[in-house]
This record gives C-alpha cells, structure tokens and sequence, in this order.
C-alpha cells in the first residue's frame, strides 16, 4: 500500500462549532491526502456518557457528516459509523480479556469526565470506553490516529492492546501513532472550552447575523470598558478568533485596541464578518447535501460497505491467529 492510514472518530454531536473545526476536521481535511483515510461516528460511544443519547443520534450523526462533507472530507474516503460495522463489537469483547480494570481506572481523560458529571459511580462500558476505541483503531490496522491532546492516553491504551494481542495470539496489529492537532483549543465565547452544553459556542453553519450576535456577548478583555481604552488583546477571546480565521488583520487590530482607537463593538462586527466569510464556502456546501440527501446516504452507505469489508479481513486474521471464532 501506497499510504499510511489514519483513522479518526467523533462522536454524533449534530452539527458542529468552531471548537471541532479548529481541533480537529480541519486537521483531517489536511490528512486526508496525505494518508488513506478512515473517518467514522462513534455512535456506540456517545452512550457511555447518557444512554438515552440512543434517540438522537440518527439525526445528530447525519447533520455531523454534512459538516464534515461541507468542511471538505472527500466523500472517496471510507465514511461511516461505528454501529454499522458489527466486527467493533467483537473486537472490543476480545480486547476487554486483555487489559485489567486498574489499568483502565489510571486512565486520566475517565478521570476528568467522571469529575466534570459529578459521577461517584462508572458505568462498566464507560470504564471501557477506549477498549471499545482500540477496537475501532485496531480494526483498521490504523497507523495514524489524529486527536486532541485528551484523547492521547486512549491511544496509549490501544497501542498496549495491539502489544497484548500479539504477543499472546501472534502478530495481527501494527501499533498506531498519534497525531496531536495543532491548533490548540479555541475557547468558546465566555472563554472556557467551546462545547455544546457550555452554550458558548458559534456553528460552522450559523449566518452573519447570528454570528453577530454571538460575537457581540464574547468576553474581552475586562480592562478595556470604554471604547477609547487601552485594550489586551492577549487576553480576549475576540483577539484569538481574528488570529484564527483573520490573520491577515491581526497586527492592525493588535495596533488599534492597545492604543484605544478600535472599540470592542467595531472589532467584533469585523471578526462575525470574517468568521462568515471563512465559513461561506461550507455553508454553501451545506445547503447543497441538505437540498441532496440522498447523495449524504449514498456517501455513507459506501463507507460502510468498505469499512465492513476491511473490518472483515481483520477478524479473519485475528480468528486464525486465535484459533477459534
Ligand atoms: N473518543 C473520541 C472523542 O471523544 C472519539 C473516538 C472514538 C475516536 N473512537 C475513536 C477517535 C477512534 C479516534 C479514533 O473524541
């Protein structure tokens, strides 16, 4: 084969903000000729987190792979989700054989999330969850696998299962690297984590004026509360928009807030109207796939016809190399 692989996965959040462009398909769009590229939904583990997430997912999965279409994923890439390719499943119950709890409690990203739901208590899949994602890895013998810095320690874990799996059965898997994204977190517009629960968020298919109005409740920098003072842009969340999807602007508008001659309400009208330029071409895409859907069922039901099939060849392996199955 020509290419490396990578293999990268998010689960189903509907459509998708700012936050997931800069952190992550941005980076797969990059990727995707570089490297044979495997996308998919991880629909299975939007449950560990709430299993009632089950009633939404349908939609939330679709409105998600319109984004990724609209942000430029080739549609010739192997798109598709996770449920649908049953072979996860059983790879993850072969897995979870080969790694013990206390490994997976030390795991800090489970750590986090339990803190963040104020959880004193796990759910066994969530305990699970990145032997479920070594599954979903490992299948496709990925080489790659491009995440953000909190997902690093799952991919720890899936090189340790690939490790474990060879050595007890004989060698099936190729140990997967990460590639961290670059870019490092756009914060939402109250300066914390951009998320969907933290409604701080601005789509990547929200217009102007919704943009605008978005923008205009951003928190900047506290110091600067008349038009005319002096600002910091090092610590407006305004500033790091415009250094993301305005970069041509940003000296001078580095210039005008410290001397005070650019007010936070000019400043913001400009970053809405460079946001919705950057994003124009994606929405116009969006309408496209949202006007033709059967093409997006198309898309998909391809990805999983090739997904299944690679998914195949490897539990082939894995049977023969444990003689049994
Ligand atoms: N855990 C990842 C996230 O929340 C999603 C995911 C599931 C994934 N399986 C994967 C990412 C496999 C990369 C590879 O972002």
């Amino acid at each position: 084969m020509a290419y490396k692989r990578i293999l990268s996965g998010m689960r189903p959040s509907g459509r998708l903000h700012l936050g997931n462009y800069a952190g992550a398909l941005e980076n797969w769009v990059k990727l995707q000729d570089e490297f044979d590229s495997f996308f998919f939904v991880a629909d299975w583990h939007a449950l560990t987190t709430n299993p009632s997430a089950a009633f939404e997912v349908q939609e939330n999965t679709i409105q998600m792979i319109i984004d990724w279409l609209s942000a430029g994923i080739n549609p010739d890439n192997p798109i598709f989700i996770q449920s649908q390719v049953k072979q996860h499943a059983e790879l993850h119950l072969l897995f979870s054989m080969l790694i013990t709890k206390e490994r997976l409690e030390r795991n800090p990203t489970l750590k986090e999330q339990a803190r963040d739901l104020n959880q004193d208590t796990m759910i066994y899949g969530h305990l699970g969850y990145p032997v479920l994602q070594a599954a979903d890895i490992l299948i496709y013998r990925a080489n790659v696998v491009p995440v953000g810095e909190d997902q690093a320690p799952h991919v720890e874990i899936t090189r340790e299962l690939a490790r474990k799996f060879n050595q007890t059965y004989g060698d099936v898997f190729p140990e997967p690297a990460t590639r961290l994204t670059t870019f490092s977190r756009l914060p939402g517009l109250d300066g914390r984590k951009m998320g969907k629960s933290n409604d701080n968020f601005i789509l990547l298919s929200d217009n102007e004026e919704n943009i605008f109005k978005k923008v205009r409740t951003a928190v900047t920098d506290p110091q600067k509360v008349r038009r005319n003072d002096p600002g910091h842009p090092d610590v407006c969340n305004v500033f790091t928009y415009h250094q993301k999807f305005n970069p041509d602007e940003v000296d001078e508008i580095r210039e005008g807030c410290e001397s005070g001659a650019l007010g936070c309400v000019a400043c913001k009208q400009n970053c809405a109207a460079k946001i919705a330029g950057y994003f124009e071409p994606m929405r116009e895409k969006r309408t496209h796939y949202e006007q033709h859907m059967d093409d997006v069922q198309d898309i998909l039901d391809s990805g999983i016809k090739k997904a299944r099939q690679v998914a195949e060849e490897t539990m082939d392996d894995v049977h023969k190399a444990m003689k049994m199955g």
